[in-house]
Parts: structure tokens; sequence; C-alpha cells
């Protein structure tokens, strides 16, 4: 374990079955059609990599960078598009992957944006959710694991841009972020 985990959450196997096990949902949700795979980039990637390796739904994938700025109220909250798709997404069947769902605001905001461009569907699949800091009213269609309000890194997680490689999801020590 690496010496700025508290201790592992969510090992490397715990994550391998459970991504499986979406990958299955999934794959009946979207028979017989190609949805268009949407990675939410940081965070996302290593979640993203081996869920669509593990579907067999004739996918397609694209990317996106996005955050939420200002602290006030979710409606006065702006989305910032970093980076958007490159996919036209009308008439689409979109699946947003995203790393972990806290406050919400972020999603609350890209999906209002993105059903303005009338996709067919839209479904999130997070691999966490951390329902205990909810500001957004946001509900995820399908997640990995329900996790408490912790600060956890790793499996595509950071904190100051570190720990992303870790194969497992952990706890990160307070020492590091305190102070
Ligand atoms: P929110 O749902 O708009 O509050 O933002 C969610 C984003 O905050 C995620 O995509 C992560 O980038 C980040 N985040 C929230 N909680 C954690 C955590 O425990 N570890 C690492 N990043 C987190
Ligand atoms: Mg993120």
């Amino acid at each position: 374990m690496h010496s700025d985990a508290e201790r592992i959450l969510i090992s490397e196997e715990q994550i391998e079955k459970r991504v499986k096990e979406l990958a299955a949902q999934l794959d009946k949700l979207y028979e017989g059609h190609k949805p268009l795979v949407v990675c939410i980039l940081k965070g996302s990637t290593i979640f993203f990599a081996d869920l669509v390796r593990n579907m067999k739904a004739p996918i397609e994938i694209d990317f996106m960078a996005v955050s939420s700025y200002g602290s006030g109220t979710v409606s006065t909250r702006e989305l910032i598009v970093k980076k958007d798709l490159t996919t036209d997404i009308k008439g689409r069947d979109v699946l947003i992957v995203e790393d972990i769902i806290d406050s919400g605001n972020t999603l609350y905001n890209l999906k209002k944006m993105l059903i303005t461009r009338a996709p067919a569907s839209l479904n999130i699949v997070t691999l966490l959710d951390k329902p205990e800091r909810r500001e957004a009213p946001i509900e995820p269609e399908y997640k990995g694991f329900v996790i408490e309000d912790e600060f956890v890194i790793g499996y595509g997680l950071d904190y100051a841009e570190a720990y992303r490689n870790l194969p497992y999801v952990a706890v990160l020590k307070r020492s590091i972020y305190e102070n």
C-alpha cells in the first residue's frame, strides 16, 4: 500500500469484479444499440478503459473535460467546458462515465447542457458515489460502490494530480491534505 494511504477501501479484485458486473448490465441496456461512451477527464480514465474493455456492445468513445465554477447555489454555478465532445450526440444513446459523484454540481450542469443537444438517451455510470455530500439533485443510473464521506485516491482519482495510477481505491491520510 502507498505510504500516503490510510487504508485500502476497495481492492483491485473488488473493482475488477464490480466493473465486469456493470459492463454486463450496460451490455443488456444497450442491446441492439451503438452507444457513445463518454469519458470525463481525467479522473474517469482508468475506470473507463476497464469498463469499455469488458463491454461487448458495439460502442464508440469520446472524451470531455469539465469543471464547475463558483461557490454559490447549484443554479448559479457555471459549467466550464475545458474540452468538448467531437461527436454530434443528436439522436445518440449517450453513456457518461464518471469517477465519483460528490456534490453532484458538475454532473448536474453537464447533464443539463448535454440534454439541449437532444440525445436519444443519456445515462450516467459512476465508479463511486458519496451521497452524503450531495447538493445537486442528481442520481446516477449505475454505480460501482457507495462510499462514506472520506477523501479517496487511486484508480484514476487524484489529490493534487497525484496517485491516479494506484490500482486500488484508498483513503488518503488526513496529514497529507491538512496543514
Ligand atoms: P462534484 O460532484 O461536482 O462535487 O465533483 C466531483 C469531482 O470532484 C470528481 O469528479 C472528482 O474529480 C472530485 N472529487 C470529489 N471527491 C473526491 C475524492 O474523494 N477524491 C478525489 N476526487 C474527488
Ligand atoms: Mg473528476
